[in-house]
């Protein structure tokens, strides 16, 4: 599984960066917004960072506004993903700009037939999410088991799951067991991912008894 981080915060891309664990990084209107910095900056950077996809959104929510959008977002840095809404109009945008070469996330997936156009549109990602599906109490889990069902069932189709809206290290054990392709998380959930009150104490231990050899190994 691939691991992105959803922020626009550069400094904490650039920490989980350093791990070399980092894949690519997901921004929306939302994060810019929290970020409150200049969007086209904030992606310019993050690209710098990361060599993988960044997703960087289009505001408009009318195609040929889109396509400007996109267009301007694309030219930013060879590793952008412009990110879509799955819409019709966004759908229109998708098979055009994938038939250009631009890499393609759609986004605001909650349904598997979404999913199946997004994938016949040609988007490079489709991001299902998660957390907000479980947030009106339903499981969100089941929609990363239904659309890896149906892309399966039609190996034309090269579209990658990427699970969204994750909210918890336990969204990630099963996105990864459902087959999704990536998970974008929040920094503070990747790095919760490496924790285990378990190896914290079997550490603590192995330190103290090595102490007690008073050996040094460089
Ligand atoms: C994904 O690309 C989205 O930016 C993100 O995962 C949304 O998560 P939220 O539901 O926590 O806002």
């Amino acid at each position: 599984m691939k691991f992105f981080v959803d922020t626009a915060d550069v400094a904490e891309i650039k920490d989980v960066a350093a791990s070399g664990l980092l894949d690519g990084v997901t921004t929306n209107p939302s994060l810019i917004a929290k970020a409150n910095r200049d969007f086209k900056t904030i992606v310019a950077e993050i690209c710098a960072v990361v060599p993988g996809p960044v997703s960087a959104e289009v505001a408009s929510t009318e195609y040929t506004q889109m396509m400007k959008e996109a267009h301007v977002l694309a030219k930013i840095a060879s590793n952008v993903t412009v990110k879509l809404p799955l819409t019709w109009d966004g759908l229109k945008a998708c098979k055009a700009l994938t038939s250009e070469g631009i890499k393609t996330n759609v986004t605001l997936c909650f349904s598997a037939t979404q999913a199946l156009l997004a994938a016949k549109a040609g988007a490079t990602f489709v991001s299902p999410f998660i957390g907000r599906i479980d947030d009106m109490g339903y499981d969100g889990m089941q929609l990363i088991r239904e659309i890896r069902q149906i892309y399966d069932n039609y190996p034309a189709l090269h579209t990658e799951i990427l699970a969204a809206s994750i909210r918890t290290v336990g969204h990630v054990r099963d996105a990864a067991l459902a087959g999704a392709d990536v998970s974008t998380v929040p920094p503070s959930v990747l790095k919760t991912l490496a924790q285990h009150p378990l190896t914290e104490k079997g550490l603590a231990q192995f330190t103290a008894d090595w102490a007690k050899t008073g050996q040094k190994i460089v």
